[in-house]
């Protein structure tokens, strides 16, 4: 059973499911299931679309919520759905609030006398930010901490699982599937946003924002907004607006800050901070590859444009995943306008020198992900 909640499990779980599909492997079968956090389609089923995977089978239909009351819905409507379905095995991915809910419920169910229970598997094992007030950090120490398998996608991954205590046996160091997801759809990247905007062959950069530490209070997301804007001077800033940031901005009215582009048809300006709505996921690939330099507070960005080699300043002060910044082409900016500014020269000479790919991020997380699933006999 392979469970994904939010946009940025399904380029996870894609790979395993491909791996399983793909190669054909009859010992195994899969059930996707949805737990609903996201639903709109731009966050939702256009994902499932773009990497030609089937509707779920189940959708818990949670919505969105408190921590508190999300994370307590699919608790309740998933212990339901896995005495159901007995699967042998349930996989969660990543570090959103599905992720541990899901987890929590595995370790204290039993189908009968025996105890018998499904395995749990944690994809994306191990990383850490050690910043406690992010949700995902509390959410990540958990799901490691009651899973049965983790399979970690960089060696400090591995090496945070085993100072926490977490026996080496249980840990698969197997790579990156959001990589593998990556390098599959690339040749399908969707260019018709580049098009429609008038941006093919021109200079722009690219911001993603969305973390409640950024887009929450007014004056850090006012800072981070005119920053965006000193930089639109030299070459439009174009952002995607997740749903809350469109929210908050409207909140703290700093509307006059961001320039809305709809498209089709209207050309990108030469300058400023051009807002989009929310990009599908072959879009963002299209977006991703001709960018000069990317602004983020993802993480799967970050990961991805390391992978691609383009410039990335990440708009955090810590990252749980360092291997994209001793390896690849990610620099901290944190959230002040000197910090950022200066990340993004910083970005653009590491861009221009070269990165390297981390290890294992090579296009096969899913498939040994698949194998050491069946050496462990859990089909
Ligand atoms: C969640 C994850 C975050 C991930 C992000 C990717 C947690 C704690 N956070 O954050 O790690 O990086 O997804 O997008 O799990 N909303 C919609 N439509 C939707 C879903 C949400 O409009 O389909 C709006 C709602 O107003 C909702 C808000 O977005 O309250 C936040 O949604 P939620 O799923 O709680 O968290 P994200 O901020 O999306």
């Amino acid at each position: 059973m392979l469970v994904a909640g939010a946009r940025p499990n399904y380029m996870k779980i894609a790979p395993i499911y491909w791996a399983i599909t793909d190669g054909d492997r009859r010992d195994f079968d899969v059930e996707l299931v949805h737990t609903g956090q996201h639903y709109d389609a731009t966050l939702s089923g256009d994902f499932f679309r773009d990497l030609e995977l089937p509707q779920p089978s189940v959708n818990l239909g949670v919505g969105s919520g408190s921590h508190a009351a999300q994370t307590a819905a699919v608790m309740e409507r998933f212990e339901k759905v896995v005495l159901e379905k007995r699967p042998d095995v349930v996989v969660v991915v990543g570090d959103v609030n599905s992720t541990l809910a899901c987890a929590l419920v595995v370790p204290k169910l039993a189908y009968d006398e025996t105890g018998k229970r499904p395995l749990l598997v944690h994809v994306e094992a191990g990383l850490r930010s050690r910043d406690r007030t992010m949700p995902e950090e509390i959410n990540r120490v958990l799901t490691d901490a009651v899973s049965d398998v983790l399979f970690t996608t960089c060696r400090d991954g591995t090496e945070n699982l085993l100072a926490e205590g977490v026996p080496l046996y249980r840990i698969h160091f197997v790579g990156n599937p959001m990589i593998d997801s990556m390098r599959r759809c690339a040749a399908r990247a969707d260019g018709a946003v580049l098009r429609d905007l008038g941006l093919e062959g021109r200079p722009f950069a690219l911001c993603t924002l969305h973390r409640p530490s950024n887009v929450d209070r007014a004056e850090v997301l006012a800072e981070i907004l005119g920053t965006l804007q000193e930089i639109g001077a030299q070459m439009p800033v174009l952002l995607p607006l997740h749903p809350r940031t469109r929210e908050r901005i409207r909140r703290f009215g700093l509307q006059e800050r961001v320039a809305s582009l709809a498209r089709p048809g209207h050309e990108a300006p030469a300058r400023g901070l051009l807002a989009l709505e929310p990009l599908s996921y072959l879009e963002m690939l299209a977006m991703l590859q001709a960018a000069r330099c990317v602004l983020t507070d993802s993480g799967g960005i970050q990961e991805e444009t390391t992978a691609l080699g383009v410039p990335c300043v990440t708009l955090r002060d810590n990252t749980e995943r360092p291997v994209t910044i001793s390896e690849g082409t990610n620099v901290l900016g944190g959230t002040t306008r000197n910090g950022i500014l200066a990340a993004l020269a910083t970005a653009r000479a590491k861009g221009a020198k070269g990165a390297r790919v981390p290890e294992l991020w090579d296009g096969r997380a899913g498939v040994r992900i698949v194998e050491a699933l069946a050496r462990l006999g859990a089909r």
